[in-house]
């Protein structure tokens, strides 16, 4: 049994979610994690809402409320989308509470003290008209390395290098055109330099990670360069220091604190769970593991700025000790819809509240789980998502679930003991016992594709089963009854397999076959205090303890079992031209 922290990207605050946000990191980490519980790892989960920013505020601006409405607003909405997925997050929370302040701001100062963080004088812009500042991701203008002319003060998405504002050809305000004035301001930077030996060594010992972001994490480290952590902005964590913290107009760059989410979560927990030091279990001891998982865009802030803020503050620790570096950045690729990038601004995207509301959440993480942006690029198209539906979820194990409990019913109205087994029998039992080991071991590797497919082929192995053994037609009772048992007992071990996966429909398969009883502990959302004074908020939570293990166990000959409902629903081909005509 091992701790294993389960860190899951943190969404902006600021829009409903799309199946690109939960496809990418939503999903997979629900699904490794309900793994690792179920297999007896001390698992914890938190996430919550990225509520700092330019991303809120330029929202916030569009939608004519204050950042804070914005945050309070969408992550209301998120905890509602990610609640009704299924997602089991021991905490998700959000970077607005006092708590998460804190811990950031312990962070910075550390960092500092370290002298990780050094000052430096740089050119800002500001805005003519307003008086103040205009962080860089406000500016558009032509990039010079490239030429492309929607290049913003940040980066450039066209040839994807990172700029400085004042560089840009013709810069002017995305606000109102405007064009910006520069002015000297002073910096705080994450001395990456400084940093990037110990980041090259501690990469080499990560073996495991995904070839591909490996190679990029090592590709970061070519050209280092310190990396501004505070920025001219009146929205975010106020900079901890003497002559910075009552500066309205300085804060912590989000990035900066975002990351630092994963540790405040962990800490909020624990003071919610009456043991405030119950995180230290899976920051500071050397055994226990954490995996991040996220979208490819995120790898940069977490195979590098997160690890080089944990590796400064461990140089001279803190309050938290020594705090465990990732063990593995686990991040997806891009998924397209029907072809094309999502874009959130013209509002052609698939929303998750959407899908949930008509196809219900096992659809969905079903779609996701079996051919989501895992290692490749992916394509979500609905004529997909119904054919899947259709053959795979309804079409093999739903009607393995349906035929097995309603011939069980009729025949029996119990499920029978099982006389002396054939070899058919005996053949299809151990297949199903082994899969615990290989479907296991896949989705401890974050396999998820190849893991539903291993589950799912033995589904597909008694539907083939009862095809051949065709109990129905079969007149010596006992015999019938050793079928149904067997085909019961393969029942009962795919519904084990495939919980991670589909945990809403395990419950209504585990009642089909006569189980009662909460089979696998769900997320709940709860209305929390502030833990130190701040505004309550919702929080998702839940007490995952009492798990089904990760094994065959053996199903129990007189457990009643009555005719069947239908577990999955069939989706007419209309669903497709439906939601095409939705999307325009
Ligand atoms: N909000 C960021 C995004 O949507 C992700 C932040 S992950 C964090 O890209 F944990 F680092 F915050
Ligand atoms: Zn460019």
């Amino acid at each position: 049994m091992t701790s294993i922290l389960s860190a899951v990207a943190w969404p902006y605050a600021n829009g409903p979610r799309h199946i690109g946000h939960v496809s990418g990191f939503g999903v997979p980490s629900d699904v490794f994690s309900r793994y690792l519980r179920m297999a007896g790892h001390d698992v914890l989960m938190v996430s919550g809402t990225d509520e700092h920013g330019t991303p809120i505020l330029v929202q916030a601006e569009q939608e004519g409320v204050s950042p804070q409405e914005l945050a309070d607003r969408y992550n209301r909405v998120i905890v509602e989308d990610l609640h009704s997925l299924g997602l089991s997050y021991d905490l998700f929370t959000r970077t607005t509470t006092r708590n998460h302040y804190a811990v950031a701001q312990e962070l910075f100062r550390t960092l500092y003290r370290n002298g990780y963080l050094i000052s430096r004088t740089t050119m800002g812009a500001i805005s003519p008209s307003a008086g103040r500042t205009l962080p860089d991701r406000y500016i558009e203008g032509t990039c010079p390395i490239c030429g492309y002319d929607g290049a913003r003060g940040d980066q450039c998405d066209n040839c994807g290098n990172q700029l400085d504002a004042i560089d840009l050809i013709n810069p002017h305000s995305r606000i109102n055109g405007e064009t910006p004035v520069f002015a000297e301001s002073e910096q705080f930077f994450l001395d990456l330099p400084a940093l990037a030996d110990q980041l090259g060594a501690w990469l080499q010992t990560r073996t495991g990670w995904r070839p591909n972001v490996l190679k990029f994490a090592l590709n970061l480290l070519d050209d280092v360069r310190p990396r501004a952590m505070t920025r001219d902005i009146d929205w975010g964590i106020p900079v901890p220091l003497p002559g910075w913290e009552d500066n309205p107009n300085k804060r912590l760059y989000v990035w900066f604190d975002a990351v630092i989410g994963y540790l405040s979560a962990s800490i909020e927990w624990a003071r919610r769970s009456g043991d405030p030091d119950a995180w230290r279990k899976w920051w500071c001891d050397p055994e226990a593991q954490s995996y991040y998982f996220m979208g490819k865009d995120n790898i940069t802030f977490h195979a590098q700025i997160w690890p080089a803020e944990l590796l400064g503050y461990n140089a001279s620790p803190g309050q938290y000790g020594v705090l465990n570096l990732p063990t593995e950045v686990v991040s997806s690729e891009f998924l397209t819809q029907e072809g094309k990038k999502f874009s959130s601004s013209r509002s052609v995207v698939i929303f998750v509240r959407d899908v949930l509301e008509r196809y219900g959440p096992d659809a969905l993480r079903y779609w996701v789980s079996v051919a989501g942006p895992e290692t490749r690029d992916a394509d979500f198209t609905w004529s997909d998502f119904v054919r899947r539906n259709n053959d795979e979820l309804v079409g093999t194990w739903g009607n393995l679930v349906n035929r097995t409990a309603s011939m069980i019913a009729k025949n029996f109205g119990a499920i029978p003991a099982a006389g002396e087994l054939t070899a058919a029998d005996r053949d299809l039992l151990a297949g199903s016992k082994e899969a615990f080991g290989t479907v296991g071991d896949h989705l401890r590797h974050q396999r998820l594709r190849t893991a539903i497919g291993a589950a799912m082929r033995n589904a597909v192995d008694a539907n083939q089963y009862l095809s051949q053994q065709a109990p129905w037609k079969e007149p010596d009772p006992e015999r019938k009854a050793t079928i149904l048992h067997v085909a019961a007992q393969v029942v009962a071990d795919s519904n084990r397999l495939l919980a991670p996966f589909l945990p809403h429909s395990a419950q209504r398969v585990h009642e089909a076959l006569g189980g009662t009883g909460t089979f696998l502990p769900q997320p709940e959302v709860r209305e929390a205090d502030d833990l130190d004074g701040g505004a309550p908020y919702p929080i998702i939570t839940g007490d995952y303890t009492a798990q089904p293990r990760w094994a065959s166990e053996l199903v129990v000959p007189g457990t009643p079992v009555r005719p069947p409902n239908p577990i999955f629903a069939k989706l007419s081909p209309d669903v497709v031209e439906e939601e095409l005509a939705r999307l325009g």
